[in-house]
């Protein structure tokens, strides 16, 4: 692994523009719980006997606002009483030193953003848990935390509505911004992708790697799990992103030419 390291890290000094893309896993090492695989929220169903896709669907939020309020405010409470980690600030890191380094990210926790990441090269795939805003009016809510301590679901101050967060429930669109950015980004090519701590479980995760690989770049992935992706890539780095990016970044600084 750390001859592998190594060689990631010199790749990346090298290189001019980065992509790295985080998932649940980035967070794991927050607390956090993922998505899929050991311990997974999907691998279980509510007590409403619901799989927790439908529960935090769209159609669910319009239907039965209560319910699907019950479980996003289990993804706010967790995501509130935890923060950013090492692999986060890594992260943040890297694109200070490197100018054109993005962040492609589908964590909705908002910790990229608290470990420093530059906004400006920040696409939240999946949007963000906050703001809220209210689904009638479309005033803009931003104590989450205090709602999540009232009777859900939360209120418009101004006119009553149901709030909702920017994220992006299922069977719901991507944010158009998002997606024009990241296909912007990838028009002008990647000379190297980092997937992070995600199963790949979606075609706009799994293109920009397949693309830059195409494009000639190196591909890497840091996941302690086998995903899509683990066969395609030119690099895995099998460990835990808390553990796998501070290594990688100490031995960048130590590369010195990073521009
Ligand atoms: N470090 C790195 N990777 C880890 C760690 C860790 N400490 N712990 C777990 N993983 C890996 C798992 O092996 C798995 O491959 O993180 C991945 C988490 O996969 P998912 O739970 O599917 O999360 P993600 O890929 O982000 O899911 C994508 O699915 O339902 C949507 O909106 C949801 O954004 C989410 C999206």
């Amino acid at each position: 692994m750390q001859q592998q390291i190594e060689r990631v890290a010199l790749a990346i000094a090298l290189a001019k523009r980065v992509l790295v893309i985080t998932g649940a896993g980035l967070s794991a090492d927050s607390g956090l719980p993922t998505y899929r695989g050991l311990g997974g929220l999907y691998n279980g169903h509510t007590a409403e006997g619901l799989s927790i896709e439908a529960a935090l669907s769209g159609p669910m939020l319009q239907r039965d606002p209560a319910l699907c309020w019950k479980y996003l405010a289990e993804l706010g409470r967790a995501c509130l009483g935890a923060r950013a980690n090492a692999g986060h600030l890594a992260i943040a890191e890297l694109q200070q030193l490197k100018p054109q380094c993005w962040l492609l990210t589908q964590n909705i926790d908002g910790y990229h953003r608290a470990a420093g990441s530059p906004p400006e090269r920040l696409i939240e795939i999946h949007g963000e848990l906050a703001p809220l805003f209210c689904q009638s009016c479309g005033a803009e809510d931003a104590e989450l935390a205090e709602h999540l301590e009232r009777p859900l679901p939360p209120r418009c101050r101004q006119c009553g509505g149901i709030l909702r967060p920017p994220v992006v429930l299922f069977e719901e669109m991507l944010p158009e911004a998002a997606i024009a950015s990241l296909y912007a980004e990838l028009g002008k090519g990647f000379d190297l992708v980092l997937s992070v701590g995600t199963s790949a479980s979606f075609p706009y995760i799994i293109e920009p790697v397949l693309r830059t690989r195409e494009g000639g770049g190196l591909t890497v992935e840091i996941n302690p799990g086998r995903t899509d992706l683990s066969d395609e890539v030119d690099v895995r780095l099998q460990g835990r992103a808390l553990d796998v990016l501070p290594e990688l970044l100490s031995h960048i600084s130590a590369q010195g030419n990073c521009k």
